[in-house]
């Protein structure tokens, strides 16, 4: 098949689902979906296709995608020798590699180019940590925004999950184009970097009508519920970084590996699960509501008791009580399993992108740490901080602003 062909078959089968999603199931969406075993009965809302998303714009576009099903976030550690202009290499070759891995082409040394994927909905998001900023040489560049996360109490940190230099967060649709793409982003740093650890993450965002939805942590939990959207007039000031000039664009990111004990979680009743978080599992409505998205009564008492508990974890975080202070959440569930030992262990790589991360996430998890019921059940096993670059424009390239 040409390039042009296969495009051409692609906007056919786009062609299709949009026809369908827009009249209906016909017979278009039921022959392209020869495998299924039933077709539902309402046809629903429109089918949720992975698309292109564009890799260029003021913002990475990977911080307000939604959460691909496939998830992948490393951390590397900037090899000893490398200095500003060296970073800078590093950031073009970056750029030049996802720009081509978003919109389905090869990059230019790729040797596996028949892995070049469109229409995953892949996104890359590039971020710096704290100590990058120091061993470069642009200490005076580093943006106020990105603070070190102190340690809580509660924390069990291992190295083997923290720190890190330079971060990559890789996602899309198909998890053979996020192994694909991370690879071929790993070779372009050889020359410059370290690998320091790597996590993989899956989030169900889709629901069986195949629309959109909010999705499960491993606890069962909808998780994600409280997120701003973007159309919110609070989304921007919430998320991106205004200061110092050359970061305008810019945000933070928290990665937290978070390690959930799904065995004692079990032993639970349900409405003790429900207690600790202040919503149902159901649909994930607050204990004083029936629906997702209704607002939670803080205020709400049932026999001279809150509804919505004192340590429960929404009452604990919500914007309420954290002085207004919000952040942007993405929870990717995993899971992992040592042949060595027998062990098992799952959780969430919860992320947490803001523009100001001392004055927002900081405050937050030390509420959290002090009260929260889910303490007893989640346990952190890993923390991160990076500052995430603005985007770039075609032609330009990731932290150009600073560096060119
Ligand atoms: C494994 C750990 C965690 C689990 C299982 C968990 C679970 C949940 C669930 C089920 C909700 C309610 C639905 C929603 O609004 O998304 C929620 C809300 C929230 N969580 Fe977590 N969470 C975890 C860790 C954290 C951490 C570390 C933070 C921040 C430091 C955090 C901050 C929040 C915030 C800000 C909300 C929204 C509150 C609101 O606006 O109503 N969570 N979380």
């Amino acid at each position: 098949m040409t390039d042009q062909t296969r495009g051409q078959a692609r906007a056919t089968r786009r062609g299709l689902l949009g026809a369908a999603g827009a009249g209906g199931l016909g017979v278009a969406a039921g022959a392209l979906a020869a495998t299924r075993l039933q077709e539902p009965a309402d046809a629903g809302p429109p089918p949720t296709v992975p698309g292109t998303i564009s890799p260029y714009g003021a913002h990475q576009p990977g911080v307000t995608a939604a959460t691909p099903r496939a998830n992948r976030v490393v951390a590397l550690d900037l090899r000893d020798d490398v200095d500003a202009d060296g970073l800078g290499r590093l950031m073009r070759l970056w750029s030049g590699s996802i720009a081509a891995a978003a919109l389905g082409r090869p990059a230019p040394a790729d040797t596996a180019r028949d892995l070049a994927q469109a229409n995953v909905d892949l996104t890359v998001t590039v971020g710096w940590g704290y100590d990058a900023f120091d061993k470069v040489g642009l200490a005076d560049a580093r943006p106020a925004a990105l603070v070190k996360v102190p340690s809580f109490a509660h924390d069990r940190l291992e190295k083997r999950w923290s720190g890190g230099d330079l971060m990559l967060l890789v996602g899309a649709a198909d998890d053979t184009t996020v192994t694909h793409v991370l690879r071929r982003l790993l070779l372009d740093a050889e020359p410059f970097a370290t690998l320091r650890w790597e996590q993989d993450g899956s989030w169900r965002g889709i629901g069986a009508d195949q629309a959109p939805t909010t999705g499960r942590n491993l606890f069962g939990q909808v998780d994600g519920t409280g997120n701003l959207l973007p159309d919110d007039p609070l989304f921007d000031p919430t998320v991106w970084t205004k200061t110092p000039d050359w970061f305008a664009g810019g945000t933070t990111l928290v990665v937290r590996r978070i390690s959930m004990d799904l065995d004692e979680w079990d032993t639970l009743t349900r409405a003790e699960q429900e207690a600790s978080v202040g919503r149902d599992l159901d649909v994930g409505a607050p204990l004083t509501g029936t629906g997702e998205r209704d607002d939670p009564d803080f205020a709400a008492e049932e026999d001279g008791r809150p509804v919505i508990a004192a340590d429960s974890h929404m009452r604990l975080s919500h914007p309420d009580h954290n002085g207004g202070a919000r952040i942007l959440r993405r929870g990717l569930n995993y899971t992992t399993y040592d042949p060595a030992t027998g062990q098992r262990d799952a959780g969430l790589v919860f992320c947490s992108f803001q523009a100001d991360l001392g004055a927002q996430f900081v405050p937050i998890q030390r509420r959290l740490d002090q009260g929260d019921a889910l303490n007893e059940w989640t346990t952190a096993i890993g923390s991160a901080e990076f500052a995430v670059l603005p985007g770039f424009a075609e032609g330009g390239w990731l932290g150009d602003t600073l560096l060119s």
